[in-house]
């Protein structure tokens, strides 16, 4: 399968002495917040297979979609002009008078942006996709479409490679490898790298039932195009439930508290949408002693999520 390197790989992973002396557990960290900084997070590794097709088909242009202050589209606009290709979004929501975070970047890298209701984008968000893409056939570019949070069967097999990473590094075993999940595709990569332990997938939003269906069905896409088997569900992989808060990237004030301590202790950033809800998960069950051992925390970048949220700010 055709890559193009993006990431700076491999990420290191590392022993948190402090936070596993305070919860009585190890815990490590796959340091995926440092795949790079505008390229950061677990989204680089998705792009480093799907720019490598838009390359291979000619494309100038890559059109993705997600939330308004998506990590996702945010790497996929650093990937496209650091190819030299043009950034198209559409992005949830409504426009900010002042751009900040995910978005300023978005602004920054002069990506085209077409905004879209929540409602749009449950329902249509594919079709409007490639509606726009028409637009830019239309105009003479050649567009190449990217799904929601990259998750599609090409995109998940960044993280089958990202598994056999770990696999080749020199760390100990493992209970279980946590990482929280927003549309599936790093669950579905992981789970299908054959690792030695679990792996525990947070629902950052939505629900069990839900994500279960769209690792099945980003499996089905990478089986398709590579020898990858994704096993049952149960031993092997999981959605765990009941993290999500109120809403996606909505944080209860317990989840800024884990962000807090994090930061303290480790000197580690977590990011109150995806990472933050994972960690909170991650120590409430070793507090509940529903799981034990030696845990790898798999972080997924997204530091720009931080931004503009400093109201929201509480003590550990
Ligand atoms: C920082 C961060 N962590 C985790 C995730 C979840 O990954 P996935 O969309 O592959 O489930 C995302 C994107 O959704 C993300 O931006």
């Amino acid at each position: 399968m055709d890559t193009f390197s993006l990431a700076r790989l491999p990420t290191p992973v590392q022993r948190l002495e402090r936070l596993s002396a305070e919860v009585g557990a190890e815990i490590w960290v796959k340091r995926d917040d440092l795949t790079g900084f505008g390229l950061s997070g677990n989204k680089v590794r998705k792009l480093e297979f799907l720019m490598a097709e838009a390359k291979a088909q000619g494309a100038d242009t890559v059109l993705t979609t997600g939330g308004l202050q998506s990590n996702h589209c945010r790497a996929t606009a650093v990937a496209a002009r650091m190819m030299g290709m043009e950034p198209v979004l559409l992005l949830r929501g409504e426009l900010p008078e002042v751009p900040d975070s995910n978005l300023l970047l978005d602004r920054l890298l002069g990506a085209r942006v077409r905004m879209c209701t929540p409602q749009e984008y449950r329902d249509s968000r594919n079709e409007i996709l490639a509606q726009m893409a028409d637009e830019v056939r239309q105009a003479g570019g050649r567009p190449y479409v990217i799904p929601e949070g990259g998750s599609s069967g090409l995109g998940a097999l960044g993280f089958v490679a990202a598994g056999h990473e770990l696999m080749a590094q020199d760390a100990p075993d493992f209970d279980g490898v946590v990482v929280a999940v927003g549309s599936g595709g790093t669950l579905a990569g992981l789970a299908m790298a054959g690792l030695d332990c679990p792996v525990k997938g947070v629902a950052v939003c939505d629900d069990r039932a839900y994500f279960a269906a769209e690792v099945r069905r980003i499996a089905e896409e990478a089986a398709a195009i590579d020898s990858v088997v994704l096993p049952p569900q149960g031993e092997a992989w999981q959605v765990v439930e009941g993290y999500q808060g109120p809403a996606y990237a909505v944080a209860e004030p317990h989840v800024w508290q884990t962000i807090a301590k994090v930061a303290r202790l480790e000197g580690l950033l977590l990011d109150p949408v995806y990472t933050g809800k994972a960690m909170d998960c991650l120590l409430d069950k070793l507090k509940r002693k529903e799981w034990s051992g030696r845990w790898l925390f798999w972080h997924t970048g997204g530091a720009f999520g931080l931004f503009g949220r400093g109201n929201e700010l509480v003590e550990p």
